[in-house]
């Protein structure tokens, strides 16, 4: 079985084109076999659905079906109607979370059962990885849901446990729930919000069971992450997919950090409307490459940084006055546009009009003839994923659609958009990772150059922007109901 998985993935990712003469990247991969429920661990504020979300980017990055199903959610979307049944007035404050409360504790094993009912469901219908986003913080909690996953042939169960020590962390996460218009607290002061969720905190703690502290639990499969980067334990993880969510979770931290992208300076091809090739900088490209010491230094200030661009020249000649450690990856050469390399969009039309439509039809799966896709290029991009998740500040001086790709994986950006993505020469973006998304800022070098961006040829709107990450919470019928990853629209 696993074996399958394997073959499958590789033959997603060097699919041969379909039809030779268009080009095609091939059909989407066909991960319908893969299916697992990841259920969450641990305390409030340790990060559970922060791993959840980024767990969910990464797995949807790999083209899973992923959908978080968050009980705190369900909660409050349920609240009205359960509570109102069993006469109890409605209440999200600590005492409901107060385990001598047999009315709540109830109503929440209700709730988290009626979550993990949802996920399966969605799961059967053709999902991949449903992560359950609760506390499950005690033993008989974990039995439950084992029993239930148990009874669905090709399910798997993988439980992750966060578990925080450290008070820096803890009073970050707790300051993000309180100040990120939390729906819990919607109505309160921070201060007052603060109490009653230091509160609820103690109220789990009386009956926490970290897993498999005596060995009864050791027949689970689970993932124990330790003050998230410090140490990970895994047990009885076995097959493809969760070997790739355990190394993930292995090369995570949570040290602020910012991530920097640029193009490289103008280039001569860019001036004369060639794409590809491996041009030197054009006059204001150099000028880009000079005043790029400064631009980086207004947005980084004193802290270190590394340097990361392609094996071409214009990245490395942009880089050139940098003075940071530096290194070149193949792996960010710009997309090879195989027999069209060096061609300009007009002479692409003009020789191979059959591509040209077909590009413009699907950009993202669309292979040039010898050359790559989008969807090829996001596949030999997941290493510097990968790295880029272990690494603090980094700079990374690549190309038009390197950039639009890694762009796209940290807004976590549908794919259809990702092609047409602005991404402007003589800009430095700087993302910083959030708890769930990234804040984005601009620095535009007033150095003029050419525009390289092409918008669709069809009716629907061309000018993609990526929006901050949505901070709105969704209700568990608007999560259920939320278009699959790939028809995520920036802004949805
Ligand atoms: O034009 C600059 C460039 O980096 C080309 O080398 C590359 O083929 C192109 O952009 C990618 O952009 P698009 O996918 O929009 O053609
Ligand atoms: C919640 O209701 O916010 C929650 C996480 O539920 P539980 O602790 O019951 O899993």
């Amino acid at each position: 079985e696993e074996g399958e998985e394997l073959k499958r993935m590789s033959a997603s990712t060097t699919l041969g084109p379909q039809n030779p003469n268009l080009g095609s990247a091939g059909a989407p991969p066909d991960y319908s076999e893969a299916k697992i429920v990841v259920a969450m661990v641990g305390l409030p504020a340790r990060g559970k659905s922060y791993l959840s979300n980024k767990l969910m980017r990464y797995l949807r990055w790999l083209e899973y079906d992923v959908r978080v199903f968050n009980v705190g959610q369900m909660r409050r979307a349920l609240a009205k109607a359960k509570l109102k049944e069993s006469g109890v007035r409605e209440d999200h404050t600590a005492t409901f979370f107060d385990h001598n409360n047999p009315t709540a504790f109830k109503l929440r094993t209700q709730m988290a059962e009626e979550c993990l009912e949802q996920l399966i469901g969605w799961l059967k219908r053709g999902g991949n990885v449903g992560i359950h986003d609760a506390t499950n913080s005690s033993i008989s909690r974990r039995k439950a849901i084992a029993e239930r996953v148990a009874k669905e042939p090709g399910l798997k169960l993988v439980f992750l446990e966060s578990v925080c020590t450290d008070p820096a962390v803890i009073a970050a996460n707790i300051a993000v729930k309180v100040s990120s218009g939390d729906p819990d607290y919607a109505s309160m002061s921070p201060e007052a919000a603060k109490a009653d969720f230091l509160n609820r905190i103690k109220n789990y703690e009386a009956n926490y069971e970290t897993v498999d502290a005596d060995g009864e639990e050791k027949h689970l499969a689970y993932c124990k992450i330790l003050d998230v980067g410090r140490s990970v334990v895994v047990n009885g993880f076995s097959g493809y997919l969760e070997s790739r969510i355990a190394f993930f979770l292995m090369n995570l931290h949570l040290t602020p950090r910012n991530i920097y992208l640029s193009r490289h300076g103008e280039s001569q091809f860019n001036v004369e409307g060639k794409i590809g090739g491996d041009a030197n900088l054009s006059e204001r490209g150099w000028k880009y490459a000079e005043a790029l010491p400064q631009l980086v230094k207004d947005a980084v200030g004193d802290a270190p940084l590394t340097v990361w661009h392609s094996t071409l020249k214009r990245t490395g000649q942009t880089s050139s006055h940098l003075e940071y450690p530096k290194l070149a990856w193949k792996s960010l050469d710009e997309l090879d546009a195989g027999v069209c390399d060096g061609m300009t969009y007009e002479e692409i039309e003009k020789y191979y009009p059959e591509d040209a439509e077909a590009r413009d039809e699907d950009k993202f799966m669309y292979r040039y003839r010898g050359g790559e896709s989008y969807r090829d290029v996001v596949v030999r991009l997941e290493p510097i994923i990968m790295e880029l998740e272990r690494q603090e500040n980094i700079l990374i001086v690549a190309h038009q659609a390197i950039i639009r790709c890694l762009y796209a994986y940290l807004h976590a950006l549908a794919q259809d958009d990702l092609p047409y993505l602005k991404i402007p020469l003589h800009t430095l973006i700087c993302l910083t990772p959030r708890a769930y998304g990234c804040d984005e800022k601009r620095y535009k070098a007033p150095i003029e150059a050419v525009d390289t961006h092409r918008g669709r040829v069809t009716a629907r709107d061309t000018d993609v922007q990526a929006p901050p990450a949505p901070a709105k919470e969704q209700t568990i019928e608007e999560a259920m109901n939320a278009p699959p990853p790939s028809q995520r629209r920036p802004g949805a």
